[in-house]
């Protein structure tokens, strides 16, 4: 009876999966006489990177030989992979084959393809561009900024011996979810890759008590895409907080960074729906993480990024009763207008988008749809009149005629086909709620947004109000940005001409006008994104939609969280095994971009300590 009692004391970090895949673990037998999968110390003092001065890839000496690959796939069971490519089908050499490159270009784009690719990210030029997927391919195609090997995970043991035998080996690290990610962060030059994508259990609790929480929630993996909990909200009769694009990961980039949704101002972001989660850290250790257990990464880890603290590998999340949300699509003249009114929608819960596009010199689309969870129709008609009746006092003839309601999910089965690598290059702005109190400053922003638009640049705001209230305990417990929590908008700016065709790829539709370099559009760009920042004094921007040379990004990412979120950084991995651009500590190490690359800030060169960051403790070696 006593043992039994000291067996249970003892045992809770290990008990506490979610999944059995999860129980499989890295144990003592596997590291007898094999040093490189050994756990790491953070503790210990001598706990830092102790390589040369970039991290070793395959051109380097200190790269493990063929048989040690051998060795770790065998210790691996076999989940080693070491992926071509797709691209590679489009060029001269051994893997041309003009059937698959044509496939590449038209049906896989509608099937499955790209998302079940260990290496394909959805953003072309944070691989550098050596391999596009392109019906012109010239030159040899090569690995670039993807990675060169891939464990294709399926237990924690299997996320357990990556993180350990790279952090041994001092080899670059990436985590690869969907590879959604615009800024490069799930794909790197000379790495291991840990991909999550096959971790796609999921469980519905009705009725679940943890911490203050009483009631549904869902036991989630790190692989489920939001095409997958649309068809689970579906069965089960119950609403999440999801990505909007079908195949965004849920809980992975997008959950680490905040994650917004229609439900936003009703619900919070992504990162507050999570009550609990499973994580291997950079010592290689698998660890439950709740408000009150390894708390720092509670806090650290939603909010402060994917890819800096751990790999997450389950979570237990918030469900609520199936949410009725009315839509009402528009098209109109009248922005100022609309956007004067914003806060009254999102004040009530609503969530609005809307695209601002200039088509020639002088005109203009604008479209929005505006997301109102649990509004009835006539709710949401009433709430709106006061936009209509100004709308018509200004001559522009809408109609406020009674909008639909539908469930917040989805009527049909989802499938998850679609999504192609493209060239998405953006800035981004959350605007504070200051900026709509007081209509001089109000006059101003909108003055600013009005000149980028007409100097050709689109604009995507996204209205809505995730604050502190309306996340809830213990959403206001995490790193999210202050600067989130007090804003009444998101916006992004696209810049479509940075990398259109020369590059090859498919990217967006190619310009009119002749087109400067990514250099030259760059700085024009970031000139007028300059206007932007300078009407929101008070304002951020989001990295999970942002800008990867975003100017001082750590305050703007991560408003007064920066400092605590490197603390925690140093303390977890102090041997900077997890990086990926402007998260948590970045500024440690480099990307050394191989040739000139125009200036695009790829991953397409090896991983460097950048001689800044390192403190007293490096200064000694
Ligand atoms: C089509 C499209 C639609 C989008 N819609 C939305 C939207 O509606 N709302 C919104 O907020 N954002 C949206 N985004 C942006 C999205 O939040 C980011 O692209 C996000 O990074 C996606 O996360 P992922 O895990 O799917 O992608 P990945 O690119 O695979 O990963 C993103 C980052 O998270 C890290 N990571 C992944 N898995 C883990 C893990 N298990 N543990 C630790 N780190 C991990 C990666 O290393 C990388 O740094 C959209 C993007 C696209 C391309
Ligand atoms: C510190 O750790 C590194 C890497 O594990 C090892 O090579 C080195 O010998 C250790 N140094 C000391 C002083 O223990
Ligand atoms: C790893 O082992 C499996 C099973 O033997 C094999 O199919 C796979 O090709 C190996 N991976 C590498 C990179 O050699
Ligand atoms: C492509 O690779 C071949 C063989 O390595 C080499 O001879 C050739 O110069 C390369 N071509 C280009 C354009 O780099
Ligand atoms: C990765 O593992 C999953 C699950 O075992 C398997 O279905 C899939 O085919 C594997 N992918 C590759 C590219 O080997
Ligand atoms: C779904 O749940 C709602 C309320 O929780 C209930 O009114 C409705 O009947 C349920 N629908 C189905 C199909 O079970
Ligand atoms: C559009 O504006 C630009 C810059 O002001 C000008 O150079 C160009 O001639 C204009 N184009 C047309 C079609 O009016
Ligand atoms: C608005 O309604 C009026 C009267 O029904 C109709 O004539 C007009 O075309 C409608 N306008 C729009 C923009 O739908
Ligand atoms: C609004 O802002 C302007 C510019 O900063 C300022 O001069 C004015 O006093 C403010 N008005 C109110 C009512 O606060
Ligand atoms: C803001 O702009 C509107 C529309 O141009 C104008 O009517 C209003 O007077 C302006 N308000 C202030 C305080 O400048
Ligand atoms: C978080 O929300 C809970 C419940 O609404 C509230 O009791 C608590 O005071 C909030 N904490 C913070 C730090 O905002």
């Amino acid at each position: 009876m006593r043992w039994f009692f000291f067996l249970l004391l003892l045992a809770p970090a290990t008990l506490a999966v979610n999944f059995p895949w999860e129980s499989v673990q890295l144990s003592k037998s596997d590291l007898v006489g094999y040093p490189d999968i050994a756990f790491g110390d953070a503790t210990s003092s001598n706990a830092t990177y102790h390589g040369p001065r970039c991290k070793v890839g395959p051109v380097d000496p200190e790269w493990p030989t063929a048989d040690e690959w051998t060795r770790f796939n065998e210790t691996l069971g076999g989940s080693l992979l070491k992926p071509i490519p797709p691209g590679a089908a489009c060029y001269p050499g051994p893997n041309y084959d003009a059937a698959k490159c044509t496939y590449l270009l038209t049906t896989a784009a509608f099937s499955r393809f790209y998302s079940d690719d260990p290496l394909t990210i959805l953003t072309d030029w944070a691989q550098g561009g050596t391999c596009v997927v392109s019906p012109v391919a010239t030159g040899n195609c090569t690995q670039g900024g993807y990675p060169v090997y891939v464990v294709n995970a399926t237990t924690v043991r299997d996320i357990q011996l990556a993180v350990n035998f790279a952090r041994n080996r001092n080899i670059r690290l990436v985590i690869k979810n969907t590879g959604h990610d615009f800024g490069g962060r799930s794909t790197g030059a000379g790495a291991l890759s840990i991909w999550t994508h096959y971790l796609k259990d999921f469980e519905y609790i009705p009725d679940y008590e943890i911490d203050r929480h009483r009631g549904q929630v869902a036991r989630v993996s790190a692989g489920i895409e939001a095409w997958e909990l649309w068809n689970y909200m579906d069965k089960h009769n119950t609403t999440m907080v999801v990505p909007g694009g079908d195949t965004v990961g849920a809980y992975g980039g997008w959950i680490a960074g905040g994650g917004h949704n229609s439900l936003s101002s009703y619900y919070g972001h992504g990162s507050d729906q999570v009550l609990a989660f499973q994580v291997v850290t950079a010592d290689g250790r698998y660890r439950s993480v709740t408000p009150h257990q390894n708390a720092d990464l509670f806090f650290a880890m939603l909010g402060g990024g994917g890819s800096t603290y751990g790999v997450l590998t389950s979570a237990i999340v918030k469900v609520y009763p199936p949410t009725q949300v009315t839509s009402l699509p528009l098209s109109f003249q009248g922005v100022r207008l609309y956007q004067f009114f914003a806060p009254t929608v999102t004040d009530a819960g609503g969530t609005l988008y809307s695209y601002v596009t200039r088509i020639t010199n002088d005109s203009y689309t604008f479209t929005t749809t505006f997301e109102l969870p649990n509004t009835s129709p006539s709710q949401a008609q009433a709430l709106v009149a006061s936009l209509f009746s100004a709308l018509n006092q200004i001559g522009i003839p809408v109609n406020n005629t009674l909008p639909q309601s539908t469930a917040s999910f989805a009527p049909a089965a989802r499938t998850g086909a679609g999504d192609m690598p493209g060239n998405t290059y953006f800035g981004s702005r959350i605007f504070p709620r200051a900026n709509w109190d007081n209509e001089t400053i109000f006059n101003a922003t909108f003055a600013a947004i009005r000149e980028t638009v007409e100097a050709g640049y689109t604009f995507h705001g996204i209205n809505h109000a995730a604050t502190d209230k309306v996340a809830g305990y213990p959403g206001n417990t995490t790193s999210i940005s202050p600067i989130w929590r007090n804003g009444l908008m998101h916006a992004d700016f696209f810049d479509y001409s940075l990398f259109a065709p020369a590059a090859g790829g498919f990217g967006p539709a190619p310009p009119t006008e002749p087109q400067p370099s990514f250099k030259t559009g760059y700085a024009k760009f970031n000139s007028y994104m300059d206007l932007i920042r300078k009407a929101t004094p008070a304002g951020g921007a989001y990295y999970n939609e942002g800008d990867v040379q975003e100017p001082g990004w750590q305050a703007a990412f991560f408003g007064g969280n920066y400092g605590r979120l490197v603390q925690i950084k140093r303390a977890r991995d102090p041997w900077g095994l997890f990086w990926a651009p402007t998260m948590p500590g970045s500024e440690r190490w480099v990307v050394e971009v191989e040739g000139k690359g125009d200036g695009v800030p790829s991953q397409n060169g090896p991983l460097c300590k950048s001689g800044s960051g390192w403190g007293e403790e490096e200064r000694k070696e």
